[in-house]
């Protein structure tokens, strides 16, 4: 495998510093002998509601599982369908199929989340709910979704993995539906050291459900209410997350700061994900749309930076979603941005130096270009 001079991401790197805070909060749980459900895990949800400003989260075992058990809590099933967008990751539209529910894709803007000017033409007698993904770490316009979303009595269930701490004109992203998902997946702008997820709610009946839900439908030890699964957060990984919230602020102002140089240098030749009014954007991602994109990761490769593709098939693209009938005509601002876009290294440990070289290795790329013709 290739060793790259500056890694799409460092995750070795970033813990590193805390490493010694880590152990501690690692050993407590080990002298504690509490594993599962305890108080690492209660004050971790109580934090996490308190930085997206909502009435109850609920720790889950990843951000698949919250999106599950949200849909299922809400009744979707089979002959229902759910408006998503055509560009995220897969776990989006496979857990509304996971309930028995039919995604059904809309197109992207140029920003690549969800075109809302789409999702009326795509309501059906059938659809239960709207599920917006705040793709890169860019909230949706969550005004103009909320208002579709009440002229057809449709839920909203946000699809909010890549964007912890994200704002929508003031308001944290999270807040904005009946439930909401999130991961702390290891690439994730909160991450856990394995997996892990979270469900956000202002509906204390709903946090109830959850609560049973994600273990096994029991109200207590000895009383089951309804058939559910295993998804609990442990306390391990629970108080690893504790630690790292304490960082997220500080290295969601890096994200930023870098994305903001990142703009500013590299304007002339890319696309650049620049905030719109009413975004904070938390730079989960740094994605630009390219020319020439595959020379312009191969030259990066070259010259020993990594940049990947999120993502290189559209989710209507996925063999998976071959019988939902669509072709690549159907969405043609997704199809032709999954050719265009490049995510470029932004996490916090990213050297001031190694950015510098990321863009010059860029813009050389670029004015050679234009040299030749
Ligand atoms: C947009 C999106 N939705 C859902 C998920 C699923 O999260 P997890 O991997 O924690 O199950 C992810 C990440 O993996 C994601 O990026």
């Amino acid at each position: 495998m290739q060793k790259f001079d500056i890694p799409y991401i460092a995750l070795t790197e970033r813990l590193r510093p805390i490493k010694n805070e880590l152990l501690t909060a690692i050993e407590q749980v080990l002298d504690s002998g509490q594993f599962i459900l305890g108080q690492e895990l209660s004050r971790f949800e109580q934090e996490f509601a308190s930085l997206v400003e909502t009435d109850h989260a609920i720790g889950v075992a990843n951000g698949s599982d919250s999106l599950f058990l949200i849909l299922q809590a809400l009744g979707i099933g089979k002959g229902d369908e759910v408006i998503t967008t055509s560009q995220s990751f897969v776990a989006t539209a496979a857990m509304i199929n996971n309930v028995g529910a039919k995604p059904i894709f809309i197109d992207i803007t140029d920003d690549l989340n969800m075109d809302l000017s789409k999702i009326e033409a795509a309501v059906t007698p059938r659809t239960k709910a709207i599920m917006p993904v705040h793709l890169a770490g860019r909230p949706v316009d969550m005004t103009a979704l909320a208002e579709i979303a009440d002229r057809h009595r449709l839920h909203i269930i946000e699809d909010a993995a890549q964007a912890v701490g994200a704002r929508w004109r003031g308001r944290p992203v999270g807040t904005f539906g009946v439930a909401n998902g999130f991961s702390f997946h290891p690439l994730k702008n909160l991450h856990a050291i394995g997996d892990g997820g979270m469900i956000t709610t202002n509906d204390a009946e709903l946090a109830r459900y959850f609560r049973k839900a994600r273990n096994h439908g029991l109200e207590n030890r000895d009383q089951c209410d309804f058939w559910s699964f295993n998804s609990r957060l442990d306390e391990i990984q629970a108080a690893v997350l504790r630690v790292l919230l304490t960082h997220l602020a500080s290295a969601t102002e890096r994200r930023r700061l870098l994305a903001k140089r990142y703009c500013e240098a590299l304007k002339p030749y890319v696309t650049v994900p620049e905030e719109k009014e009413g975004e904070l954007h938390v730079y989960h991602s740094f994605v630009v749309q390219a020319d020439e994109r595959d020379a312009l990761q191969e030259h990066l490769s070259k010259n020993g930076v990594q940049a990947l593709v999120h993502y290189p098939t559209p989710l209507h693209m996925q063999p998976v979603a071959r019988d939902l009938g669509y072709d690549k005509s159907s969405f043609p601002v997704a199809f032709n941005a999954s050719k265009r876009i490049l995510s470029l290294p932004i996490y916090p440990e990213l050297e001031d130096a190694q950015h510098a070289r990321i863009v010059t290795l860029i813009s050389e790329f670029y004015e050679g270009r234009s040299s030749c013709v």
